[in-house]
């Protein structure tokens, strides 16, 4: 027999299925790394960095502004940066000879410090950052190819104009994550929005329940489990079913899912040179 619940807390798991945790992470503009490995970073910076590049990578009497700075933009998980440090322009600078561990921390800490950057909107900084940080020419040839967009979008269709729909920061956001335009959106659906109640937008996850008797049940997923499945209804109550071995069914449908499929492979330079790309589309 379905019984009611009214959970608290809203565990999508159905929607963390299809959103790796790495995508999770990227926070929707640039990745997000672990707080430990930028505090070690952070400390790290001060001793082998600071002293030339000034105080939050903003630039020193000696080195330039890191923020901003195309090495540290383009570079991920400190493998880009490394190289540059090996290379011959900084090694004039200063003699480092730096484990790759250490050098990845430090990464982590400018890419905070771009983020930082970056959520503040009001400063030109981000703009400029986001702005530069993509080839436009590159984006389009992923556009086009490889990247199968097409299959989904037209530059003369559903992206037509969308350089002027948003500006660049919040067009970022969009290739890195479309709003499902609800309270299931981006917001609710990273695991905590407790009020999520109110109809979903039109690019929610659903999920049909299919009963032991045939019968089906459509309604938005909340909680997924071997034991159990809980959906939340059109009127807005939730209902669990026990399950076993696989009965009731359950089917997810996800709007989104071949876009964020195609994210998961997606680096963070392809994901800048997009941006730079459907920026052009005026
Ligand atoms: C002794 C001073 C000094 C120290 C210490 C130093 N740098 Fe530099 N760094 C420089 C100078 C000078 C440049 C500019 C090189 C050029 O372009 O000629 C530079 C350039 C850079 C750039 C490229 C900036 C750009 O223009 O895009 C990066 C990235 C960078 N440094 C990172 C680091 C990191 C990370 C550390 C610490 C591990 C570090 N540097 C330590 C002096 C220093
Ligand atoms: C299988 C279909 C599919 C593919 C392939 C796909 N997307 Fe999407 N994309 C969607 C859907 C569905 C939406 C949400 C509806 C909308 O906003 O048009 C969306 C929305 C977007 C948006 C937000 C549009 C807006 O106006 O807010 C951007 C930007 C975007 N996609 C970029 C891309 C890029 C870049 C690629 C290729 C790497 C891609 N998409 C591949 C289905 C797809």
């Amino acid at each position: 027999m379905p019984f009611h619940t009214t959970h608290a807390t809203l565990l999508l798991c159905a929607a963390l299925t299809f959103a790796p945790a790495a995508l999770a992470q990227r926070g929707g503009r640039f990745k997000i790394y672990p707080p430990e490995a930028v505090t070690r970073g952070n400390d790290s910076y001060n001793k082998t960095c600071g002293y030339c590049h000034g105080e939050k990578a903003k630039g020193g009497q000696v080195g330039p502004d890191l923020i901003r700075s195309d090495v540290s933009l383009r570079d991920e998980d400190g493998i880009g940066l490394a190289e540059y440090l090996k290379g011959a322009v900084h090694q004039k600078a200063v003699k480092l000879d730096l484990q790759q561990p250490l050098v990845s921390d430090i990464a982590a800490y400018i890419h905070s410090r771009i983020v930082n950057a970056a959520t503040q909107r009001g400063d030109g900084i981000l703009v400029d950052a986001v702005a530069n940080a993509g080839n436009a020419n590159a984006g389009e040839a992923y556009f086009k190819g490889a990247g199968g967009c097409t299959q989904c979008h037209s530059i003369d269709g559903n992206m037509k104009g969308i350089g002027s729909k948003y500006d660049i920061v919040t067009l970022q956001d969009r290739v890195a994550m479309p709003s499902r335009g609800g309270p299931l959106g981006r917001g609710g659906g990273r695991g905590g929005a407790g009020g999520a109640a109110g109809p979903p937008g039109p690019l929610a996850i659903t999920a049909t329940v299919t009963l032991a008797d045939g019968k089906k049940v459509e309604g938005t997923p909340v909680r997924v489990t071997d034991f159990e499945v809980t959906l939340r209804l059109a009127d807005g109550t939730q209902q669990t079913w026990p399950r076993e071995d696989g009965i009731p069914g359950v089917e997810t449908h996800d709007p989104l899912a071949k876009h964020i499929e195609i994210l998961k492979t997606m680096t963070d330079q392809r994901m800048h040179d997009l941006t730079a790309y459907l920026a052009t589309l005026k």
